[in-house]
């Protein structure tokens, strides 16, 4: 709590700091395209939930009730909420917390909020679902050190609990592992971070954010590049960068196997901050005006750098304070509640328009086309005409394949031998998605 009181007053102050600063008009920066931004930053009107996991109202108040029971953990008094507290925007306010060993976990505890539209989980994504992710807490051995049987036997025991399963999958009523993960999931993507005053700014009310915020924006958008990965309403872009922070952590690399992947952590969502600093995978920085001081000044520069950072950030002391303030207003001013908004099964890649090639670029981190139909036999061709290095990857049922580093200028050609969908997604930047329907040559006509 210490913190929060802390990180508020320090808004308070900067704010006043820059009501000084801003007494001069210098560092004005370029107009801003309200209408455009107003779209690119519109919220959803829903919340995407997998065709395997439908949410219910009883679902999710058991994954409510089995995130705050300590029973899922081996000592007995650790629960999800130990360290995803909620009114610390569902992390810990600590840099990184003490393990059941008491020597500090590797990495900072993430905040919870928007985890629905997530396309991958842990800072360096190693989880696919929220469901897989559930399961690994409780049997890590520095977090709950959990033996996953004897907590379901515990909570078996109880008849409260057995009722709660029962309602929430009346289909098969088990207490089991999949159940719970399953429960766990759905309340965790009930965690939807509310409105703030920057988005009654995004509906239309120019009067929401001050001159200073707006010019913060502005920034955030046009010369400091922030967008270039903290975009749409969530504020991030799903994939994985190195932003230059020191430390030996290797993130998204030893995962996929790829060193141009090494130092790359999964963008944050920029909802909800102010609650739940210190800040990164690690915890190094304590708060928004280090985040911008890091971008602007303490950028390591090495191979590994993501290639969406600007080259070079010049930032005057105004214009810090301006990013600073923009960001504040992506929190609610009271410890936030989670919004309500219903959810929506929906499935993987089905907006593209289908196109008959057989040739795909990737330039600015996109398949163009998204989504395409070949015919069985026919080769996959995917061009690596971007400057970032990618990694292309199918991981279905019927198929799996794996670039490796694909290097600028390089082309990956995958072969289908069998009829089917497949979703072609990026390792790197899991946002890239391309789905191929591979067609039987004997279709009828
Ligand atoms: C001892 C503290 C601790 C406990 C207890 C804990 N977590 Fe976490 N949680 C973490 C840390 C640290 C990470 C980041 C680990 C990493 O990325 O390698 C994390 C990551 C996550 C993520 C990934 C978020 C993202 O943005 O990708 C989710 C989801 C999550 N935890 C849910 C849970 C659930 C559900 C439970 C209970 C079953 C739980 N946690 C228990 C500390 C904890
Ligand atoms: C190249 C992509 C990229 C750009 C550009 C970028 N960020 Fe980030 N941002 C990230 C990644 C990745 C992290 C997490 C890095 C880590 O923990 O190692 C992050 C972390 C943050 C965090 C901490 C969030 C948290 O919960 O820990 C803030 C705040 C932030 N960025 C703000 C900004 C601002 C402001 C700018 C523009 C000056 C900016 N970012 C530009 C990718 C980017």
């Amino acid at each position: 709590m210490r913190r929060v009181g802390f990180a508020k007053a320090g808004r308070v102050l900067a704010g006043l700091a820059l009501a000084t600063i801003l007494g001069g008009a210098a560092d004005r920066p370029a107009p801003l395209d309200v209408e455009h931004w107003r779209k690119a930053f519109a919220r959803p009107d829903h919340a995407p939930t997998p065709p395997g996991n439908p949410a219910s109202p009883d679902k999710v108040a058991l994954g409510a009730k089995l995130f705050d029971d300590t029973r899922l953990s081996g000592s007995g008094d650790v629960a999800c909420a130990t360290c995803h507290q909620a009114d610390l925007s569902f992390s810990d306010g600590i840099d990184r917390h003490p393990g059941l060993d008491g020597q500090p976990l590797e990495r900072r505890t993430p905040p919870l909020w928007n985890l629905a539209w997530a396309l991958s989980f842990f800072w360096d994504g190693r989880a696919e679902s929220l469901e897989t992710q559930a399961i690994e807490p409780i049997e890590n051995t520095r977090e709950m050190a959990g033996d996953l049987d004897r907590s379901l036997q515990a909570l078996s025991a109880d008849p409260q609990m057995r009722k709660a399963f029962a309602s929430a999958f009346p289909e098969d009523p088990a207490v089991s592992r999949a159940n719970m993960a399953k429960a766990l999931a759905a309340f965790q993507r009930t965690l939807v971070s509310p409105e703030t005053r920057f988005d009654r700014w995004v509906k239309g009310d120019d009067a929401a954010l001050e001159p200073d915020e707006i010019a913060g924006l502005s920034l955030f958008v046009g010369k400091a590049a922030c967008v270039a990965c903290h975009k749409g309403w969530r504020f991030t872009d799903d994939a994985f960068h190195d932003i230059g922070l020191p430390g030996d952590d290797k993130g998204r690399g030893p995962i996929l196997g790829i060193a141009a992947a090494d130092h790359a952590f999964k963008t944050p969502s920029l909802r909800e901050r102010v609650w739940s600093a210190p800040y990164m995978h690690d915890g190094s920085l304590a708060s928004f005006e280090d985040v911008v001081d890091h971008y602007a000044d303490r950028v390591i520069r090495r191979p590994t750098l993501s290639a969406d950072l600007p080259q070079h950030l010049d930032l005057s002391a105004t214009e810090r304070a301006q990013l600073v303030a923009f960001l504040n207003t992506l929190s609610s001013n009271d410890p936030p509640r989670p919004a309500s908004i219903p959810p929506k099964a929906m499935a993987f890649g089905t907006d593209a328009e289908v196109v008959a090639t057989s040739t795909v670029s990737q330039k600015d981190r996109r398949f163009t086309p998204g989504a395409v139909v070949l015919t069985v036999g026919e080769a996959l061709r995917i061009l690596n005409d971007d400057i970032r290095v990618h990694n292309v990857r199918v991981d279905g049922p019927d198929k799996s394949f794996n670039s490796d580093a694909q290097n600028p200028g390089d082309t990956v050609t995958i072969g289908f031998d069998r009829a089917g969908h497949y979703d072609v997604i990026c390792g790197i930047h899991p946002e890239m998605r391309l789905s191929v329907n591979v067609e039987s040559a004997q279709k009828e006509k």
